[in-house]
């Protein structure tokens, strides 16, 4: 089945911060975990370029914008690639197949006769690169960028949003699961409920931007251009190939709670419009909190991913970013959670365990493992209904849930290591198949365990299996399952996992 993942395409006006790192993380999960099930993926992030804030920057350090672009872009390429993301394309919306789509694409709605020309005025915030009323304003400010919008009256092309009222309506009736979670549906459909105004899609006097194609003078608003790209990429991803019939309309998008609007109630409605269908699903996460303020550029008080990875790792920062803070909503995060999540669960309840584990083999059986599955083993027990739990979460985007419950199996071995005690079995003889049956569940256990958190944890997992000596490759999702180790010889003592990181300031 095609599964089709997308993150918002970020803004260039500065580099990224950890509240990107977390999207791109959240979206490469999902698309390594469908990839283990087989399923044909396609990952798609990038870059949204023609911002009025990415002209103003560059104007600042006195560069033209695609100049400017063309120099923070590759600090953009780096944030997926350090984070072991497996992006299947990386879009520029300065790609010529980009504006050559999204001019394409407008001119359908202009064709389709839901395009027209009006004077606009009104409060534009150039943080949200949006227009604000009064009545979403605090004391005058925008409240997620707590600055002043600025006046501005043009003539500008408007897209008849109003006109898809009903039909919006009618689909979020009809697909209870087009917006998860459900209290985002229930906001994005009572927005809806609440009445549309169309809205602006062209800006004049400023040269930054796609030219609108039947009105030149005019480039598209940064908004009308940004979202077309989850469609535009397809067409000139893989050169010669046009992967509409194959990804379209099976695109799920991941975002923040910030874009929730433009994603959920402006996008569908231009698809529509330019005769698309529109998304399989969307799904709308919270904020991650600092000191309990939003993390972002505007506010100035942001982290960079590059080198909490640097300190930590690229494994222990999406570890972190899956189960800090429960998909979906908003939550409070620290580098002292990062530093202790790193200390207490994966160099110890997980590196231990595999230290542990290989020693033992090592040790009470020269390193030769046999077959010992038992059909009342604990262990199976543990494992019975992992697979089917994990890909039922995942299924609904509960990233944290399904990392908590391979968690639960994490425990579960550690506790089998106290309850059997190998080391008692180890020193009589005649309990030797005790110990082999022991050991066996070990490895068999944490061999199904690393194949399920190599979503999570890429660069580990194949370290846990060739440490087991199983085929490091072999992530297949039917591997999640107890008994399936055949007998090995050769096991090591394993070096430890996560090795001992001081201070937590170290990456501040
Ligand atoms: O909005 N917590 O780009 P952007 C969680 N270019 N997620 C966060 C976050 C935080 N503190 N800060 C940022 C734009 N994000 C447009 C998108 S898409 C067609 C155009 C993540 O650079 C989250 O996914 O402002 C949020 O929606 C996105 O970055 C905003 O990135
Ligand atoms: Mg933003």
């Amino acid at each position: 089945m095609p599964y089709y993942v997308t993150t918002p395409i970020y803004y260039v006006n500065s580099t990224p911060h950890i509240g990107h790192a977390y999207t791109t993380i959240a979206a490469d999960i999902l698309a390594r975990h469908y990839r283990q099930r087989g399923e044909d993926v396609f990952f798609l992030t990038g870059v949204d370029e023609h911002a009025s804030k990415v002209a103003r920057v560059a104007a600042e350090q006195g560069l033209d914008p695609k100049a400017y672009a063309d120099r923070i872009v590759g600090a953009w390429r780096e944030l997926p690639r350090r984070l072991g993301a497996t992006n299947d394309f990386f879009i520029r919306t300065t790609d010529d197949g980009h504006k050559a789509f999204v001019q394409d694409f407008l001119q359908r709605i202009y064709d389709a006769g839901d395009i027209y020309q009006d004077v606009y005025a009104g409060l534009y915030c150039v943080g949200c690169e949006a227009f604000k009323t009064e009545a979403e304003l605090v004391e005058g400010k925008c409240p997620l960028h707590d600055v002043e919008p600025e006046w501005i009256e043009e003539r500008n092309w408007f897209f008849r949003l109003s006109a898809y009222q009903d039909r919006l309506l009618a689909l979020y009736d009809e697909r209870p699961d087009f917006v998860l979670p459900a209290f985002r549906f229930n906001e994005a459909r009572s927005f809806i409920a609440g009445g549309l105004q169309d809205f602006s899609i062209s800006r004049a006097g400023q040269p930054w931007g796609v030219p609108i194609p039947w009105d030149p003078d005019q480039v598209a608003y940064v908004w009308a251009d940004a979202l077309v790209n989850y469609l535009s990429a397809l067409t000139y991803a893989r050169p010669g190939e046009d992967l509409r019939p194959r990804f379209w309309p099976a695109v799920r998008h991941l975002l923040g709670k910030d874009i929730l609007r433009f994603h959920c109630v402006y996008w569908p409605a231009m698809l529509l419009a330019a005769g698309y269908e529109v998304p399989r699903q969307l799904f709308v996460h919270g904020y991650l909190l600092l000191d309990d303020r939003k993390i972002s550029k505007s506010l100035g008080n942001v982290v960079d991913p590059l080198d909490l990875i640097d300190v930590y790792g690229a494994d222990a920062v999406r570890f972190w970013a899956a189960r800090a803070v429960s998909f979906g909503h908003d939550g409070s995060v620290s580098i002292d959670s990062l530093h202790e999540r790193y200390e207490r669960e994966l160099a110890n309840e997980l590196g231990n365990l595999l230290s542990r584990t290989t020693a033992m083999v090592a040790r009470y059986l020269d390193g030769v493992l046999p077959a010992r599955p038992r059909g009342d083993s604990p262990v199976r027990a543990l494992l019975a209904t992992l697979a089917s739990d994990v890909a039922d979460r995942l299924d609904v985007y509960d990233l944290t849930g399904a990392l908590e419950r391979i968690w639960d199996v994490v425990r579960g071995l550690n506790r089998y290591v106290e309850e059997r005690a190998p080391w008692k079995l180890a020193s009589d003889e005649e309990r030797r198949r005790e110990l082999e049956e022991t050991l066996y569940d070990l490895v068999d256990g944490l061999g199904a365990v690393a194949v399920a958190l190599a979503a999570y944890l890429p660069e580990t997992s194949p370290r846990i299996l060739a440490a087991l000596g199983a085929d490091p490759a072999e992530l297949g999702w039917e591997r999640v399952a107890y008994g399936l180790t055949p007998a090995r010889a050769g096991i090591a003592a394993a070096a430890p996992l996560y090795p001992r990181i001081d201070a937590p300031t170290a990456a501040a």
